[in-house]
């Protein structure tokens, strides 16, 4: 993979285009904001990282969408992030608005490339995306919880985070599951008493960042980046993310641990137990329904 854009460049956009490019793995590199000055003064900043770190991958930025052209992958951060207190679900109108935008506008200049959505809620927009444009489009989806639980459980055991596995799927966010029989530390199931309160923090903990901190950045921004490189260097690593799905004869969005690489999948569907498997199932019927509603509520049919 050679060529990656990056639409939007704030809090989110900004980690995940740093953390994606200071290995140099990529040879050009797009910057997209509709803020005036913001691509190119970024742009700037990152050539001052670059100069330390010897990496030269050519950067580009623009206002203009008609200068994101031949991206092999396409990073869709732009939007309205959520204040403390809203749900990611608050944030589907505005940002539908702009996914159907782009969706009609970035196809046609970047054949063949792989949309990766994380603009929230992130799964429905990755949907609006796929729905709109007819391109592959995946969603960030629940990688990052996958880390926050995996964070979470090797902070509470005193253990390296390396020896702790497993996954949480589903949808992004509030309704987001722990997939307890992938779930391992060094090996072992991790004990029933204990669930509880793991899937409390995963829920809870971007909230609470959020009203301290404003949003959340270090973390997303540090995983997302894992799945770009996945993507670009071919390195077929499972993630929870989510990939495009036929539900209802609708292309839906919900987690599901799969192999990243260059194409995307199998799933590892296979390797749950029934009890989480029927949670997925659940999700998906939760996420279907739901997507529907806000569509019709946000009459974003009529847009198109
Ligand atoms: N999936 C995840 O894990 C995750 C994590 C963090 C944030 N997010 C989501 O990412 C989005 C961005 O969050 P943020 O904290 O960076 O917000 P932010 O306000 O800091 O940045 C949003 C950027 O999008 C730009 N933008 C708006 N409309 C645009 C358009 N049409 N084209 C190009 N750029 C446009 C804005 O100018 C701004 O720079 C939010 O929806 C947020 O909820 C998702």
């Amino acid at each position: 993979m050679k060529t990656i854009a990056f639409i939007g460049l704030g809090k989110i956009g900004q980690t995940i285009t740093y953390a994606s490019l200071i290995d140099g793995i990529f040879d050009q590199a797009i910057l997209y904001d509709i803020i005036p000055e913001l691509p190119e003064k970024f742009e700037h900043e990152l050539r001052h990282a670059f100069a330390t770190k010897g990496v030269n991958t050519d950067l580009i930025s623009s206002n203009r969408l008609d200068d994101v052209t031949g991206a092999d992958i396409v990073v869709i951060t732009a939007g309205k992030p959520r204040k403390a207190g809203m749900s990611r679900r608050d944030l589907f109108a505005d940002n539908a608005k702009i996914m159907y935008d782009l969706a009609k506008k970035l196809p046609p200049k970047n054949p063949g490339a792989i949309y990766l959505m994380v603009t929230n809620p992130v799964d429905m927009m990755a949907s609006i995306f796929s729905k709109f444009s007819k391109e592959y489009v995946i969603s960030a989806g629940d990688q990052v919880e996958t880390m926050r639980m995996r964070s979470y459980l090797a902070k509470k055991y005193k253990i390296p985070v390396t020896e702790v596995n497993g996954f949480v799927g589903g949808e992004h966010g509030e309704d987001a599951v722990v997939l307890w029989s992938t779930v391992s530390i060094k090996g072992n199931p991790v004990e029933e008493s204990v669930h509880q309160e793991v899937e409390n923090y995963v829920k809870q903990i971007p909230g609470e960042i959020i009203r301290v901190m404003g949003g959340t950045t270090w973390g997303p921004g540090t995983i997302i980046a894992d799945i770009v490189r996945s993507i670009a260097l071919n390195e077929n690593r499972v993630m929870s993310i989510a990939i495009p799905r036929e539900f209802e004869g609708e292309v839906i969005h919900v987690s599901i641990p799969v192999v990243v690489g260059r194409t995307i999948g199998p799933s590892i569907e296979q390797l749950l137990d029934e009890k989480d498997r029927w949670y997925l199932m659940a999700a998906m019927k939760d996420f279907h329904s739901t997507y529907r509603e806000l569509i019709k509520t946000s009459m974003i049919d009529q847009l198109s």
